[in-house]
């Protein structure tokens, strides 16, 4: 099963397995990792589920969509350009390994 690492804002990492078609937000959430709210569940409608990716550059990612793109002006923390919505990156084998990083809040 393809592997994502989520860094919290104190450096601590966390390891899961991602099952294919399921998201880094659903997945953190499962597995209590703090620092992910997911307040909406999914909908884009929150962005509680702000994360910085570390090492996108390595993977082919799902393009920032309009709504995504919207909502990510709204995040608690600073937009930087590797700001996604975790709700938005659907596991793929491809994207094994792929890194995140947490921010320090997300409201
Ligand atoms: Fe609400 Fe991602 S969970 S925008």
């Amino acid at each position: 099963m393809p592997k994502v690492t989520y860094i919290a804002d104190d450096g601590t990492e966390t390891v899961l397995d991602v099952a294919v078609g399921t998201s880094v937000m659903e997945a953190a959430m499962m597995q209590n990792v703090e620092g992910i709210v997911g307040e909406c569940g999914g909908a884009i409608n929150c962005a509680t589920c702000h994360v910085y990716v570390q090492n996108g550059a390595d993977f082919v990612l799902p393009e920032v969509g309009a709504v995504e793109n919207e909502m990510l002006d709204a995040t608690a923390t600073e937009r930087r350009p590797e700001s996604r919505l975790s709700c938005q990156l659907i596991m793929t084998e491809e994207m094994d390994g792929l890194v995140v990083r947490l921010p320090a809040s997300q409201y």
